[in-house]
């Protein structure tokens, strides 16, 4: 059977709790690294399962991890067999398609694996490969197997326009123009932080980048770049989670580390509707103290970074079905992101869900411990998590695993929060 969360709800949340190293910034700075030979050290990583299974794909195609106790890694890619992309290690991490831009500046060409089916919507990586077909990259795709190549001589063009906002794409797309010793632009570049953290990085291996966090991106290459060391940014993501976690279960949470700069849209909208938030921007701490008052969102409008991040988007209808009126969630970017807020409706929530793009949720609910809540993706999962703290009595959520994929020993924090959770 697989792991389940045991959640008594109701208990009072309170104390502090540390916002760890972003998740989403650390995969494609772990697959940079291949771009040289150079050890580059990399701290702040979160230990969580995604990390640990891009680490194990750089593993076995001969990357050399050195780790120094739970949060840094020194990775040295001297030698590389690029046959492991074709492992089903692969299939198990989308991320793992984020090695592709920087594997096929080292080797011209690159046969992998399809990286990871897609729970939360018809995710292709048809983005990515337009922009490297666009590129000058030959593309073929096999039933199991795909595979890019630039043939020797290619000159890429000096303007790319990628097909839509896709995160992992321009990450993909910058870390191969790293290493094209010209300057290119890439037009509608995603422009999510993690993507300026990777800028960060890439620069200091040597690229120039400018305009990361725009949409307009100017990268200039170079041929060899070096190794260099690294901070991961906190994770807006996970200080959000904490966020809506306090405010839906009407907690005193002081929450540390916090990118407040980055939550704007969510801060605001969540003050805008009487939540009791403490800023200190000098010291990255958000503070809350005792929820939100009982006024109607109206609208959680989900849109690209700095928009409300699609993967807030379960936990805010969590807290919608805690605040009073309907609240329509408009998800325009996955199809099928709503599966929390349906199995929300077991714990007692009022959802209805329009299409594969907007819900409406009625509250307030009291919401009800129930024993068979599903877990299908990371954050529904967490937001899954957040219901079972509010309701009355206990929720049995089911496949854990998800959960820890994206945040870090989460049982033991919210443990030091005073939650009633375990995990069997
Ligand atoms: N999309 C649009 N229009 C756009 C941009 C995107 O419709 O202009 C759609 C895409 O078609 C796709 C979805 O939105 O269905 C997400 O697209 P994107 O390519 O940006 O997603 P990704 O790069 O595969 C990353 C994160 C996801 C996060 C998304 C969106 C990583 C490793 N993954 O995925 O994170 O949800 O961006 O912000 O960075 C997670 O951490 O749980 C997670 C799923």
């Amino acid at each position: 059977m697989s792991a389940r969360f045991i959640i008594k709800g109701g208990k009072k949340i309170a104390g502090t709790i540390d916002v760890r190293g972003s998740k989403n910034a650390a995969l494609p700075i772990i697959a940079a690294t291949v771009l040289t030979e150079e050890p580059c050290r990399i701290s702040n990583v979160p230990r969580v399962l995604d990390v640990e299974r891009m680490l194990s794909i750089l593993e076995r195609m001969g990357g050399v991890i050195k780790r120094e106790g739970n949060h840094a890694v020194t990775i040295q890619n001297k030698n590389l067999d690029i046959e492991a992309l074709k492992s089903d290690t692969v299939k198990q991490l989308r991320a793992s398609i984020l090695f592709l831009g920087p594997l096929l500046t080292r080797f011209g060409k690159v046969t992998m694996r399809y990286p990871g089916g897609c729970k939360i919507g018809a995710r292709s990586i048809d983005t990515h490969l337009t922009a490297l077909r666009d590129l000058g990259g030959h593309v073929r795709l096999g039933r199991k197997y795909f595979s890019v190549e630039f043939p020797e001589g290619t000159s890429p063009p000096s303007a790319l326009t990628l097909k839509e906002f896709s995160v992992t794409a321009t990450e993909n797309v910058m870390m191969f123009l790293s290493s094209i010793p010209r300057t290119t632009c890439l037009k509608i570049a995603a422009s999510e932080p993690h993507i300026q953290d990777l800028a960060k990085f890439l620069s200091k291996m040597g690229a120039r980048i400018r305009g990361a966090g725009t949409s307009n991106v100017a990268i200039k290459g170079v041929r060899t770049l070096s190794g260099a060391s690294h901070r991961i940014v906190s994770d807006y993501i996970e200080a959000g989670t904490f966020l809506l976690l306090a405010l839906g279960t009407r907690g005193n949470v002081r929450i540390k580390n916090a990118p407040i700069s980055q939550l704007d849209l969510v801060l605001k909208t969540l003050i805008a509707n009487g939540a009791r938030i403490n800023l200190n921007e000098r010291e990255s701490v958000i503070e809350t103290r005792g929820g939100i008052e009982d006024r109607d969102f109206t609208k959680i409008q989900i849109l690209p970074y700095p928009g409300i991040p699609t993967d807030l988007q379960s936990a805010f209808g969590v807290l919608a079905a805690q605040t009073k009126g309907a609240t329509l969630i408009h998800e325009p970017l996955y199809e099928n992101r709503f599966h929390a807020l349906k199995e929300l409706t077991k714990m007692g929530a009022r959802v209805k869900i329009l299409d594969p793009h907007r819900a409406l949720v009625y509250g307030p609910s009291k919401l009800k411990g129930v024993n068979g809540i599903t877990i299908q993706d990371l954050r529904g999962g967490a937001a899954l998590v957040i219901a079972a703290l509010i309701a009355r009595g206990t929720t049995i959520l089911y496949n854990a695993k998800e959960v820890e994929r994206g945040y870090e020993d989460i049982v033991g924090r919210l443990r030091a929060l005073g939650a009633d959770i375990e995990k069997v």
